[in-house]
């Protein structure tokens, strides 16, 4: 790489092609990625020309270029959002100071921690997506799929900068180590638990773009708070890219609800059993993977209190979501919040500091803004007179981290015994039978302008493209 044109092969808006020391760490470490994505990103995939949004720089007519590209010639950039002048720390104990340009020592390790978990979950999620290319609904779905995973690819990129630019050789030790984790991986899996399990059919993958990269955004828009000004910059250019990740989610889920209420209009039939016979995803099995990647999704979030949250947010790392909207006094001290708890047998409010409450603030922002889609879902059902009733599940509902951890509550927010738990699960959470069945569905649809039976055509295509847009070249 010593030869290259570092703005062609690399674009970016981090002065690349003046920095040696940056460009030495990333000699050093692309050649890695790329055997990464040959190894873990999509599977089969490298021949293949597949219309791709490339960003080539942060101005508004910069971010989306469009055009036939082999994945592993994307051009993975390094972007932070426009600088803005004279920008104040606007929270915590440091709040009205300038922003920092480099790492106070103080903070050093929690920021470390913080960009290599977010950092983590980009890769992540590219492999566990992985094998979703071989079952495509469509080229339309193969496309959005691929763009997801060059942009968490460019995700890592984003926090592999930082770590390399800011951190020194624990940074360059960390970036080599985000491509040494393996999603699911029994002796070196990734960080947080959402991003070990399996995306392995098309319904999960809409979820999982719904709900979990729904989490990235809250986590990222708390970041772009941050008094680190690199960091803050950096997530606010990614804040861009992931709006498509959850419209794919959105409207695949929705396109899902339109084709069987399709069906079920033109059969009559309401019987999930019945409707299965016409190759459709009845609508319990779409409410119990709901349920499933809903409640997997807000653990992310962490432990209701968190003094790690306290320390994050006073120490000015990790802001609240929409923190300058907000008209407190942004330090939080002395201010409290209500949490639940189970109290025999029964789930109560509990006030706590405000700061220890940190993460179930941005989780319950988080709850509020992802049940707009599940209400938009709703409509589709309602348009089509089909009496079925969506709803995203109590927030206590099979949660493996923080207070609830250790029992068991109906998606309606009842404590339940381990007996009534076990009698009821399989109503609530996918069973196998769901899954096996969702993935007898997944044939490959590779047709230009073809849809699967399973789901509805997309009512436009990316970039405005016509219906029998060539999306991908399998060459
Ligand atoms: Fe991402
Ligand atoms: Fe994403």
């Amino acid at each position: 790489m010593a030869d290259i044109n570092y703005t062609d092969k690399i674009p970016n808006n981090v002065n690349l092609s003046e920095d040696r020391t940056l460009q030495r760490a990333l000699e050093h470490w692309q050649p890695n990625y790329l055997e990464w994505w040959n190894d873990m990103g999509p599977n089969g995939s490298g021949q293949h020309d597949v219309y791709l949004r490339t960003a080539t720089s942060t101005a508004p007519d910069g971010w989306a270029n469009f055009g036939h590209v082999k994945m592993p010639d994307y051009r993975w950039g390094i972007f932070l959002a426009q600088a803005q002048e004279q920008r104040k720390v606007g929270f915590g104990d440091e709040k009205g100071r300038d922003v920092w340009q480099e790492v106070p020592g103080e903070h050093r390790a929690n920021l470390r921690r913080i960009i290599v978990t977010q950092g983590d979950t980009e890769p992540a999620s590219v492999e566990q997506q992985r094998h979703l290319g071989t079952t495509a609904p469509s080229q339309y779905d193969l496309r959005n799929l691929f763009q997801i995973n060059v942009e968490e690819g460019r995700h890592l990129w984003a926090m592999v900068y930082l770590l390399q630019k800011h951190f020194g050789r624990d940074g360059r030790e960390e970036a080599e180590a985000l491509l040494e984790r393996r999603s699911g991986d029994a002796d070196n899996p990734r960080i947080l638990g959402a991003f070990n399990e399996e995306t392995p059919d098309w319904l999960a993958f809409y979820m999982f773009t719904y709900f979990t990269d729904r989490d990235g955004k809250f986590q990222l828009a708390a970041l772009a708070e941050s008094a680190f000004d690199p960091l803050s910059r950096t997530t606010r250019f990614m804040l861009t890219e992931e709006a498509h990740h959850m419209f794919v989610g959105e409207s695949g889920v929705s396109r899902v609800i339109v084709r069987t209420c399709e069906v079920m209009k033109a059969t009559g039939i309401e019987d999930p059993a019945e409707l299965r016979k016409h190759g459709v995803i009845d609508l319990p099995t779409l409410q119990r993977y709901l349920n499933f990647h809903y409640s997997v999704t807000i653990d992310l979030f962490g432990a209701d209190q968190s003094s790690n949250a306290a320390i994050f947010y006073s120490s000015g790392l990790k802001g609240r979501y929409e923190e300058s909207k907000r008209d407190d006094d942004h330090i939080l001290k002395g201010g409290s919040y209500k949490i639940l708890e189970a109290k025999d047998g029964a789930l109560v409010e509990k006030e706590v500091p405000m700061l220890n409450a940190l993460n179930e603030v941005l989780r319950d922002d988080y709850i509020r803004d992802s049940g707009a889609g599940v209400g938009r879902w709703q409509r589709v059902i309602d348009k089509a007179g089909i009496n079925f009733k969506l709803s995203v599940p109590h927030k206590a509902f099979n949660r493996h981290i923080g207070s609830f951890a250790n029992i068991r509550v109906s998606p309606a927010g009842q404590v339940l015994s381990e007996a009534e738990w076990a009698v009821n699960v399989d109503q609530w959470l996918a069973t196998e039978s769901d899954r096996a069945y969702v993935a007898s569905l997944m044939g490959r649809v590779v047709e230009t302008g073809k849809y699967a039976n399973w789901i509805a055509p997309p009512p436009i295509g990316i970039n405005k493209q016509a219906a029998d847009f060539e999306y991908v070249r399998f060459n």
